[in-house]
């Protein structure tokens, strides 16, 4: 069957710098198989040859045709689909290393799309057609894994927070006896804004142990830790909390994900003198909460909303529909060159989402949080029809098992001293003395078990007492309805 090519977008290459580390913590034996799924221009097949490792024990693939100078190092299958190969082969590997391509599924071709959807977590979880190529890999990559076996992935930031993962993620620390998340906090690849995490499991099927997690500055920094194969003062924080009695995970209560990314902030979001200048109707726009401020409150009704709006605030999204499209003032703003205000189109996350100006938004949020941790995380629950988040907040939706009445009891968990003390401890510390949580470490706070009922007034003293700065009070509060478990 002919292969379709791959997405352009795809063509990022491992700096050797990484190549090499991430193969050196994996470690070779004399008789260990290696796979390398998409090879590309060979960052990782060179840099395994470098550590000695015989062409024979080297197998390779790509969907790009043409060879490439790096082929010699390895068994390397060219116009191969990676995914649909591994659904039937009965090869098996020790190694596993990728870079893997980070691209919707929805925009795969059919062909590609489709085999990505056969795979699924080792528990037997599909991957969710809204998911991501390197999550089909990850899941494709984990059947070919011979006991004792290890892997080593580049993945987009997204790896830890994204909806779609968190089945993997949850499994991962149990499949391995050892399993590392390296963050790198600033890009690694020119072309790719994002940050990205190195993945490293070791002893398949063995024992586990729990995850460990590194915060790393920089590249450097990423790649002295996994030089060092323990833990190195680069590694900044571990999130192997011990399991707290009478606690819950908050991601068995509540689900905590990125509000909508824009991929150019400046362009799709508009204060209402804005949408005047550029003669937008309101029905071509959604309202948005976008920044911190705009959650220091306990509930956004309209009105709140409508007192940001007169404040000048840009909280309309532009998001036309295709019936827009024959309004002259619509088409005039898409067609706006960027040096007017226009959108840039090669941004990132613009340029690989069809129609570039339909920015994807989370599902119906009962409520919002801001990551950063000066003034809370407070759920701000969500009182407006249509409201949504941009990605400079988090959207929350609560379990089904939890009924409407009690999710107040639930949000105010987050304000307990026990759960204020994990954030302390989970918080990141950015640059300015910015301090944030993201939200895979939110998801792995663990809550006390509140009374089912909490009335409403003492979650808006909670909340006044942290916008007032008092956390005491608002942690005496919340403590004050732990439930009294036997
Ligand atoms: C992000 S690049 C990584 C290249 C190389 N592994 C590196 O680390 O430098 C991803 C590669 O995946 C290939 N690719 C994309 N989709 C694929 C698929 N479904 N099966 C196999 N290879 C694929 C692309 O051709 C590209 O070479």
């Amino acid at each position: 069957m002919r292969q379709p090519l791959p997405p352009a977008s795809c063509n990022v290459y491992t700096p050797q710098l990484l190549a090499d580390a991430l193969v050196a913590a994996l470690g070779d034996t004399a008789t260990a198989r290696w796979l390398e799924p998409c090879v590309g221009k060979g960052a990782l097949l060179e840099a395994i040859s470098r550590i000695g490792t015989e062409k024979n024990r080297i197998v390779g693939l790509d969907l790009a045709p043409l060879p490439e100078p790096s082929d010699r190092f390895g068994r390397v299958k060219r116009s191969t689909e990676f995914l649909s190969w591994a659904a039937r082969t009965t090869s098996r590997f020790d190694r596993i290393i990728a870079n893997p391509p980070y691209i919707s599924l929805r925009v795969l071709p059919t062909q590609v799309r489709t085999a990505a959807l056969l795979h699924r977590t080792p528990a037997g979880h599909p991957v969710p057609a809204g998911s991501n190529c390197w999550y089909a890999f990850l899941c494709a990559s984990l059947r070919l894994l011979r006991p004792g076996g290890s892997i080593g992935f580049v993945l987009p930031a997204s790896f830890e927070y994204a909806r779609y993962a968190l089945r993997l993620r949850e499994e991962l620390p149990e499949l391995f006896s050892e399993c590392r998340v390296h963050r790198c906090e600033v890009p690694i690849f020119d072309a790719v804004d994002e940050g990205a995490v190195v993945l490293l499991c070791r002893g398949f099927g063995d024992e586990s142990t729990t995850i460990t997690r590194g915060q790393h500055e920089n590249l450097q920094g990423l790649v002295a830790s996994l030089k060092s194969r323990r833990k190195s003062h680069h590694v900044t924080k571990a999130t192997d909390s011990p399991s707290l009695l009478d606690h819950v995970m908050l991601r068995d209560v509540m689900n905590v994900g990125i509000g909508a990314v824009t991929g150019d902030s400046d362009y799709f979001l508009l204060s209402e003198s804005q949408r005047l200048r550029h003669r937008l109707p309101k029905s071509v726009l959604r309202s948005v909460v976008s920044r911190a401020r705009h959650l220091q409150c306990p509930t956004i009704t309209r009105d709140i909303w409508a007192d940001y709006l007169d404040s000048d605030e840009r909280v309309w999204l532009f998001r036309p529909s295709d019936s827009d499209l024959d309004n002259p003032q619509v088409r005039a703003y898409l067609e706006l060159e960027p040096e007017q205000g226009g959108c840039r189109r090669n941004a990132f996350k613009v340029r690989n989402r069809t129609p570039w100006w339909r920015t994807r938004l989370p599902a119906r949020p009962h409520g919002f949080l801001s990551g950063m941790t000066q003034h809370g995380p407070l759920v701000c629950f969500n009182e407006k029809p249509l409201l949504t988040a941009t990605n400079t907040l988090y959207t929350v939706r609560f379990a089904d098992s939890i009924p409407k009445e009690n999710r107040c009891a639930w949000a105010l968990m987050l304000l307990t001293t026990s759960a204020r003390k994990q954030i302390e401890a989970a918080q990141r510390k950015y640059a300015l003395g910015l301090k944030k949580l993201e939200p895979g470490d939110l998801s792995s706070l663990q809550l006390p078990v509140p009374k089912l009922t909490v009335p409403r007034k003492a979650y808006l003293q909670a909340v006044k007492a942290v916008t007032d700065g008092d956390w005491v009070k608002a942690s005496e509060i919340a403590d004050a309805y732990i439930a009294k478990l036997e």
